[in-house]
C-alpha cells in the first residue's frame, strides 16, 4: 500500500545530504538567537545548527525558528547538545557563556568564560576540523586568543568580532550628530572591544572629507564641539543597554552577521576584528585585539596596515597592555 508521499511523489536522484554553507551557533541566549535570525533572513546558511546546554531552552528555540521556514531560505534548522550536530560547518560561531552583570566590566568575566571554551573549543574542531570561528563571548579579545591555542587553528581562520559593533555604533553616532546615514560616515574603532578601545579620528570622513582637516582638534580635550564624548557613549552604551534591558542582542546580531556574510560569500570586505597582533605596532606577546583586516572564505587573509599618529599607538600599546596583564595569568 502506497504513502500519500509515495503516490505523489517520484523519487528520480538520492538526496545530496551534504550541506554547502553550514554555520553553527553555540550558545543559544540572547546573542546567539539575534545572530541566528539575521543569518537566516539573509539567506548565509543552507543549513543552522544550534548547539546549547540548556536542552529545554534550545528545544524550544529551536522550533519557534523552524516554524518560521516559510520566511527564509534555509532549508535545514538542527540542533543539540551534542557537538556531532555540528558536523562540516564552515563557520562555528561562538556566543556561549557567562555575561556581564550590571556594571560588571567584560574583563570580569574571563576566567568562567574560559572554563567553558576549555570544555567546548576541541570537540568543535574534532566535528569541523576545516572551519572557521567566529567568536563573540566576552572579553572576547581575550577568549579568541584562548579559542586559537585551543583550536590548535591557524590565527587566520580563528576570529573575534572585536571592535566591528563598536565601530558601528560609533559611525551611528557620528551619523545623528551630521543627520547623514551611517553608512555614509566613515570611521574606525580599533584595540580592545571595551573600555580601553581606540577611536581613529584622523580617520573619521564623510566622502573622503576628513572631520579633523575641517578641525584640527576633533576628538581632543580642547574641542568645543566634543566630538570625544562619541567614543565615552560608545564605550558607556554596553553597560546603558545591560542596565536597560539585562543583556545587549539587536546590534551585536547584525553586526555579526555582516561578518558572517563577509566569510561566507568570500566579500573580502574590511571590517575592524581581533586578531593576532604580535609584531604589529612593535608589540611583542600574542594579543588579539581588533585592526581593519580582510575577510573572505579563508577567514582573515589581509590586514590593514593602518598609520597610528603616536597618541593613537600609545593608546593601542595601553589596550594591549590590559589585555595582555589578564592574559599572562589565565590557567587553560
Ligand atoms: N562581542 C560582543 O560585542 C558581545 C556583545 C554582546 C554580548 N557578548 C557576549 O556574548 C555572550 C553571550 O551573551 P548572551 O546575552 O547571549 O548570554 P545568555 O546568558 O543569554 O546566553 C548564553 C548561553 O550560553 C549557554 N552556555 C553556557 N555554557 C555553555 C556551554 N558550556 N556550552 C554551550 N552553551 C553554553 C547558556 O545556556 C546560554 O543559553 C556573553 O559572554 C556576552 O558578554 C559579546
Amino acid at each position: 500500500m502506497s504513502t500519500v508521499k509515495e503516490k505523489l511523489i517520484e523519487n528520480l536522484i538520492g538526496e545530496e545530504k551534504i550541506s554547502q554553507s553550514k554555520i553553527t551557533i553555540v550558545g543559544t541566549g540572547a546573542v546567539g538567537m539575534a545572530c541566528a535570525i539575521c543569518i537566516l533572513l539573509k539567506d548565509l546558511a543552507d543549513e543552522l545548527a544550534l548547539v546549547d546546554v540548556a536542552v529545554d531552552k534550545l528545544k524550544g528555540e529551536t522550533m519557534d525558528l523552524q516554524h518560521g521556514s516559510l520566511f527564509f531560505n534555509t532549508p535545514k534548522i538542527t540542533s543539540g547538545k551534542d557537538y556531532s550536530v555540528s558536523a562540516n560547518s564552515k563557520l562555528v560561531i561562538v556566543t556561549a557563556g557567562a555575561r556581564q552583570q550590571e556594571g560588571e566590566s567584560r574583563l570580569a568575566l574571563v576566567q568562567r568564560n574560559v572554563n567553558i571554551m576549555k570544555s567546548i573549543i576541541p570537540t568543535i574542531v574534532h566535528h569541523s576540523p576545516d572551519c572557521k570561528m567566529l567568536i563573540v563571548s566576552n572579553p572576547v579579545d581575550i577568549l579568541t586568543y584562548v579559542v586559537w591555542k585551543l583550536s590548535g587553528l591557524p590565527a587566520t581562520r580563528v576570529i573575534g568580532s572585536g571592535c566591528n559593533l563598536d565601530s558601528a555604533r560609533f559611525r551611528y553616532l557620528i551619523g545623528e550628530k551630521l543627520g547623514v546615514h551611517p553608512t555614509s560616515c566613515h570611521g574606525w574603532i580599533i584595540g580592545e572591544h571595551g573600555d580601553s578601545s581606540v577611536p581613529l579620528w584622523s580617520g573619521v570622513n564623510v566622502a573622503g572629507v576628513a572631520l579633523k582637516s575641517l578641525d584640527p582638534k576633533l576628538g581632543t580635550d580642547s574641542d568645543k564641539d566634543q566630538w570625544k564624548n562619541i567614543h565615552k557613549q560608545v564605550i558607556d552604551s554596553g553597560y546603558q543597554i545591560i542596565k536597560l534591558k539585562g543583556y545587549t542582542s539587536w546590534a551585536i546580531g547584525l553586526s555579526v552577521t555582516d561578518l558572517v556574510g563577509s566569510i561566507l560569500k568570500n566579500l573580502r570586505r574590511v571590517h575592524p576584528v581581533s586578531t593576532m597582533v604580535k609584531g604589529l605596532y612593535g608589540l611583542k606577546e600574542e594579543i588579539f585585539l581588533s585592526i581593519p583586516c580582510v575577510l573572505g572564505q579563508n577567514g582573515i587573509s589581509d590586514i590593514v596596515k593602518v598609520n597610528l599618529n603616536s597618541e593613537e599607538e600609545a593608546l593601542f600599546k595601553k589596550s594591549a597592555d590590559i589585555l595582555w596583564n589578564i592574559q599572562k595569568e589565565l590557567v587553560f
